[in-house]
């Protein structure tokens, strides 16, 4: 079995997080306003709105839940919410905290108007996430002091802070959790011209010169994920250099890709063999997520989190009751012939 960590360090298009080097390259790439920040317009549209009105109120900030595939904003937008509403962040996870306490610290520590980012907030454990609902609702959380017979609960008061929860898997959050958040916003993918535009900001604080169409195919790559278009941009910015190209050009951007394994639509060796493999070995599909798994020696949650989302965006995947199939999009993307349409035309 590979296993997930590494599969996300060696696969350029893998849209989640990477390698220390990595997070520092896209710290000077994060925007800081919302103005810097490309796209989603209906998120930032209502979320100006919320903040406006919050500040105008003195108040803070609702609850706010961030959802949607690794990679297209969520903890960026996190850090803008705070910076707008001059708040200070204090930042964990949900696998980060293992006991009641360790929640309990972190919340009697916060100051009023403080903002609480909790990443990957659908793995919080259930004990811990239960001292959540009363701090998101009453603003209180309940300790319980002594052991045994003499143990009584006491409870204490928390400055009004506003909490930040985001993750990839919003139906693995609990009813009463997501109940408690004020504001809930969905990431979608984003269109190519704005991960254009994503990619020409970053050339820019990169000092990286390149051409409009470069731009354009470089974006048209990024499997519509702005991660993707930075890191892209990083291997692309590689090449030119390498190659003593002063400005990057549309065939500097191809060959890359070409090394890389990389097609027009921005997939790659592993998405093109997930496809041809449901396509030969399962006529397609319907076949169940941990079939594909065993087949192509590649843990389901990975193939889940890290490859079906895109694929299941352009139109190549569909996730059914009974199973995981290959649309016709996703034939005709491989340039194989789709036999199901000779069976149906057969019995019609
Ligand atoms: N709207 C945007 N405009 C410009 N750059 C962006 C935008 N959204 C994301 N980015 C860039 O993409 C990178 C990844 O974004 P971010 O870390 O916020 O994703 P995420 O949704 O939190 O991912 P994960 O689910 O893996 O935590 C950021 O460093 C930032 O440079
Ligand atoms: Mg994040």
């Amino acid at each position: 079995m590979i296993q997930r960590d590494e599969t996300l360090k060696t696969r350029v298009v893998a849209p989640a997080a990477e390698s220390a080097e990595f997070s520092q390259f896209e710290q000077t790439l994060r925007p800081k306003s919302i103005t810097d920040y490309i796209g989603q317009k209906e998120i930032k549209r209502n979320l100006t709105v919320f903040i406006e009105a919050a500040k105008k109120r003195k108040e803070p900030l609702e609850h706010v839940l961030l959802h949607g595939p690794a990679g297209l904003g969520k903890t960026t937008l996190a850090y803008i919410i705070a910076n707008e509403m001059g708040a200070a962040v204090k930042i964990t996870s949900g696998p980060a905290m293992e006991r009641q306490g360790d929640l309990a610290s972190i919340l009697t520590n916060l100051a009023q108007g403080d903002v609480l980012f909790i990443d990957e907030i659908h793995r919080l454990r259930p004990v811990v996430e239960e001292v959540l609902y009363s701090a998101m609702e009453d603003f209180a959380i309940d300790i319980m002091l002594g052991k045994g017979p003499s143990a009584r609960a006491v409870r204490l008061n928390l400055p009004r802070f506003t909490l930040i929860g985001a993750t990839t898997k919003v139906s693995m959050l609990s009813s009463p959790l997501r109940d408690r958040f004020g504001n809930v916003f969905k990431f979608n993918f984003y269109d190519i011209d704005d991960i254009k535009k994503i990619a020409l900001r970053s050339a820019k604080i990169l000092d990286c010169e390149i051409e409009e169409a470069a731009a354009q195919r470089l974006a048209e790559c990024s499997r519509q994920t702005p991660r993707i278009a930075n890191r892209l941009l990083r291997r692309v910015r590689d090449f030119a250099q390498y190659h003593n190209a002063k400005v990057v050009g549309e065939k500097v951007v191809d060959q890359t890709m070409e090394s890389l394994g990389i097609d027009a639509l921005g997939l790659d060796g592993m998405d093109r063999d997930i496809l041809r493999t449901m396509i030969e070995k399962f006529r397609g599909g319907p076949v169940g997520l941990n079939t594909i798994s065993s087949a192509l020696s590649e843990e389901e949650e990975t193939l889940e989190d890290v490859y079906e989302p895109y694929l299941i965006q352009l139109g190549f995947l569909e996730r059914t009751p009974r199973g995981r199939m290959v649309t016709g999009h996703g034939y005709n993307h491989l340039g194989i012939e789709d036999s199901r349409n000779q069976q149906r035309n057969l019995i019609n």
